[in-house]
């Protein structure tokens, strides 16, 4: 708009006066200044895509009305550049015979569940993630990890609290260590002043999103600052071969707040989830460059932080249900982690025209075919009742090996008729009623061994891969109707 505005004046300029065109002079100037300083691009709020123009619908991801402005300085795009660069101009290219492949030295972070999750560790120069909602311990669990930490010198970079509410959370965890500094700092440059003084074996910035670069104009946790935030840690990573762990915030969706161009710079990302109510939290890695995916990591947050949760079946034991009815117990796989998992479910004749239907810990479309399976397969009548199911301890489970013990526990509380707390399911339904073999049927069964279960119910295609001589009491079941024969009578 300003440029029109100039334009127009410009085409007034030989019917003004000198001291007009004085003053037209200064405008240009200073609108060639500002033209040649600051520059809008536009972003995708989803992806990270850059676009010098508006775009309804992004090229890149497919997303809608994501495009958002930011203003940048125009040499902020060669300082990009020299970022991006850095890697550049020693690799020679070589046979892959020629490539020593040594195990990375790691480093132990004295946490077995994060070293769990991390793949054995943190590999050194490399750069992790920790994604949650607010409020769910993340900041809690770096500053343990790194007060338990003796011996490494390491940098928490908090721009979101003040040191004396770092000093209280540090006393409340109840660790004092000398080689663990903090700073609160939110600019780029002076958090490399900081970073250079210190020299860290370990930085920590808390978090991404209130760091900001002064060679960029936007303002902290706009994209393109997250951008060029995460970018510069990233080569301090790589070129000091120190370790950097980066807080993240999440958006309402659930993904880390910022551009998923974040998530493709960093070698690893966590994600600290469960529910604010409930004590366990799961540390889930997301994304990991040094070792599996399918790690997962249990904590329970108390008075003094969080603890390590080794035995996960733990969060069952501390219940006693016997005798009521609407209680199943399933051997779960989340990962590659075997537990036993109780699911709890309330079904009852609904009060309004529409039955509710409400499920915390499992997913509810899930929870809703295995209703449709109940009622057209096995002839039970739920269509108007209400149907509550609950995962034990506030956790989220995604197996679909919880299928047979979610319709148990729905057939208990609407036969009311209880289960025999001896007994353990696995089991996936398909949608024609027949119980479909599960992943890791040893690990399951091993689980319960351990627990001391003595009856569990199995997919029939699961028996021939079963090698282990067990304990357990095993019953082949083919169809739900087999499940509530050997439930029920
Ligand atoms: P915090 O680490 O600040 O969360 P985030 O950084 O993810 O926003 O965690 C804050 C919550 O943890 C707060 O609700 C209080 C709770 N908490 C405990 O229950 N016990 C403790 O020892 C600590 C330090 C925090
Ligand atoms: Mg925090």
């Amino acid at each position: 708009m300003c440029s029109t505005l100039f334009l127009e004046f410009g085409t007034m300029q030989p019917y003004l006066n000198d001291k007009s065109t004085r003053i037209f002079s200064i405008f240009t100037s200073l609108n060639s200044y500002i033209m040649a300083k600051l520059k809008s691009v536009y972003f995708c709020s989803n992806c990270g895509y850059e676009s010098p123009k508006w775009m309804g619908r992004c090229p890149s991801c497919g997303e809608w009305s994501t495009f958002v402005e930011e203003l940048m300085r125009k040499d902020a795009a060669s300082k990009q550049e020299d970022t991006r660069s850095f890697l550049e101009g020693k690799s020679v290219p070589m046979t892959l015979r020629e490539i020593k492949a040594d195990e990375e030295p790691r480093i132990d972070m004295q946490d077995a569940e994060l070293n769990r999750v991390l793949g054995g560790g943190l590999v050194p120069a490399s750069v992790v993630l920790i994604g949650g909602e607010p409020g769910i311990g993340k900041s809690t669990l770096v500053l343990q990890t790194i007060l338990k930490l003796k011996g490494i010198r390491s940098l928490y970079v908090s721009g979101e609290e003040s040191a004396r509410q770092l000093k209280l959370r540090a006393e409340r965890i109840g660790i004092e260590n000398d080689d663990c500094l903090i700073v609160c700092e939110t600019n780029l440059d002076d958090i490399f002043k900081h970073v250079k003084q210190v020299s860290p074996q370990l930085l920590i910035i808390d978090s991404i999103q209130t760091v900001y670069s002064d060679a960029l104009e936007s303002s902290p946790g706009s994209i393109s600052q997250v951008r060029e935030c995460a970018a510069s840690l990233l080569k301090f990573a790589k070129q000091s071969g120190t370790p950097v762990l980066l807080i993240g915030h999440i958006t309402k969706e659930g993904s880390i707040a910022g551009p998923k161009i974040l998530e493709h710079i960093v070698d690893t990302v966590l994600q600290f989830e469960g529910d604010q109510h409930y004590m366990y939290r799961i540390l889930r890695s997301i994304k990991n460059r040094f070792g599996s995916t399918a790690e997962l990591g249990i904590y329970e947050m108390n008075q003094s932080g969080l603890r390590e949760v080794s035995n996960p079946s733990e969060l069952l034991l501390t219940q006693n249900h016997d005798g009521l009815s609407g209680v199943s117990i399933a051997a779960a796989i989340e990962g590659v982690r075997p537990f036993v998992i109780e699911t709890q479910s309330l079904v009852s004749t609904a009060a309004y025209g529409t039955p509710q239907r409400s499920a915390t810990g499992f997913d509810i479309r899930r929870m809703n075919m295995l209703l449709a399976v109940l009622e057209k397969r096995a002839g039970f009548k739920l269509a108007q009742k209400d149907v509550f199911l609950n995962i034990a301890g506030g956790l989220r489970v995604n197996d679909p090996g919880m299928d047979l013990s979610v319709i148990s526990a729905v057939l208990s509380s609407s036969l009311d008729m209880t289960i025999d707390r001896e007994t353990c399911l696995c089991g996936e339904v398909g949608l024609s009623g027949e119980i479909r073999p599960v992943n890791r049927i040893e690990q399951r069964i091993q689980e319960a061994e351990k627990l001391g279960f003595s009856r569990m119910l199995i997919p029939a295609n699961n028996l021939k891969g079963i090698q282990k001589k067990t304990s357990i009491e095993l019953h082949q079941v083919k169809r739900v109707s087999d499940a509530f024969r050997l439930l029920f009578s």
